[in-house]
């Protein structure tokens, strides 16, 4: 993917600095044409001169060294990126972005560029967890750019704990899952469902269940990625949603995210339901706090609308996709689902295997079409899965 691209890759002040060099190296091999930056600092750790080897290219250190120059350079290398890419990042470089600071070459670039930046943070543990540096990086998502989780383990401070630079080929996969991917949604409008639904019994209780959200995420982030206007209808998550959303719509009950859909499915061209809407809700609401008394009690249910069913129901030109939650007969199930809720695929999660389903980050899944076919895909990070469901979609809107 990363075949012709140009790749700015700025190395801060960290120990990790030396490990960059590695990275030119895999970029290189990628394909990739590599411009090292590097700030001041930087240069006190390693020497330029092992990046200009690696990268068969100048490295520039100073931007004030060369004043007719660095002007148009610095633009010029902002417009010609394909990708910035911070390397290892300091907690001091993700605060100069986080500020908008650009006062040396590496963050004019940052803050010139219109191409994807990626940061990669390495540092002490402490300096990783303090408020400020994750507010910092909180800002930095914000702003759609990309900030890949740190490594745990060992640190060169003596610590060990969060704040690892990653293994490079780890850089290069998950730089090559951002920068290569094909803008094959672009154009798209995609309808994603995600989280669970909370039907409250009185002011401090509610039925719920244990979706995490993390599915329907990966799956709204990865199509963002793939160019596709996203809206995203979640019920209660503890996750962030992902950058560069078209909508994000936050509903509670059943009842709020079925309004929330239907308000939006016409303009939709794909709808992925991964959303795990409770069936029943209480059939009244006790307006003050229900308290104990008696041996027991009983809620009475009433039954919520099936929100994919309806759509199934309407569908017109939509790719209809829905997700299939089992514990027994899981495959029978599932297809009497897509016949019933009139889908063009199911995902079905058996969420009794371990490392599928509910809260995981991986996620073990079949995909039954309506000619009988059944694929079957390996455990997967959640973010491969929810390619895997999306380069499914592509052949329908085609
Ligand atoms: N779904 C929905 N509205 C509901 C229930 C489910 O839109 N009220 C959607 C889910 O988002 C999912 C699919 O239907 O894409 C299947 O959900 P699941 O909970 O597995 O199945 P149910 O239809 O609820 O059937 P059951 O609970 O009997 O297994």
């Amino acid at each position: 993917m990363l075949e012709g691209k140009f790749v700015v890759l700025g190395v801060t002040g960290s120990i990790a600095a030396y490990k960059s060099a590695e990275l030119v190296r895999l970029l290189k091999k990628q394909g990739a044409l590599v411009q090292v930056i590097m700030t001041e600092s930087a240069c006190e750790f390693i020497k330029p001169l092992t990046f200009q080897v690696l990268s068969q290219n100048q490295v520039i250190t100073d931007m004030f060294r060369e004043p007719s120059k660095w002007e148009v350079e610095h633009v010029a290398l902002a417009d010609r990126a394909d990708l910035v890419l911070i390397a290892p990042a300091t907690a001091n470089i993700i605060a100069k972005i986080a500020a908008g600071i650009a006062d040396d070459m590496l963050t004019t670039t940052i803050l010139a560029t219109r191409a994807k930046v990626v940061v990669v943070p390495a540092m002490n543990v402490h300096m990783y967890e303090h408020p400020i540096t994750q507010r910092n990086i909180q800002r930095l998502k914000e702003s759609g750019i990309e900030v890949m989780k740190p490594a745990e383990g060992f640190l060169a401070c003596g610590y060990t704990g969060k704040g690892r630079f990653p293994e490079p080929a780890d850089i290069v996969k998950f730089v090559d899952s951002i920068v290569g991917r094909a803008q094959d949604l672009k154009g798209k409008t995609v309808l994603i469902t995600a989280g669970p639904t909370r039907e409250p019994v009185d002011p401090v209780r509610f039925i719920s269940n244990h979706s995490s959200g993390k599915m329907g995420y990966a799956l709204a982030r990865q199509a963002v990625l793939r160019g596709a206007r996203v809206v995203l209808i979640s019920g209660p998550t503890s996750i962030d949603p992902p950058a560069g959303l078209y909508k994000f719509i936050p509903v509670e009950t059943a009842l709020e995210m079925e309004k929330a859909v239907l308000e939006n499915f016409t303009q939709a061209h794909v709808v992925i339901k991964a959303a795990a809407v409770a069936d029943f809700r209480p059939k009244n609401y006790n307006p003050g706090k229900i308290k104990k008394q008696g041996g027991g009690m009983v809620i009475e249910l009433v039954k919520n609308p099936d929100i994919l069913q309806e759509l199934g129901e309407k569908k017109q030109h939509q790719v209809l996709v829905g997700f299939a939650a089992e514990t027994d007969e899981p495959e029978k199930n599932a297809k009497e689902k897509l016949e019933r809720k009139n889908l063009d695929f199911i995902v079905l999660n058996d969420v009794t295997q371990e490392g599928a389903g509910f809260g995981s980050d991986t996620n073990i899944v079949k995909i039954i079409y309506r000619d009988g076919r059944t694929e079957i895909l390996p455990k997967m990070l959640k973010r491969d899965v929810a390619d895997a469901i999306l380069d499914r979609v592509l052949p329908y809107l085609n």
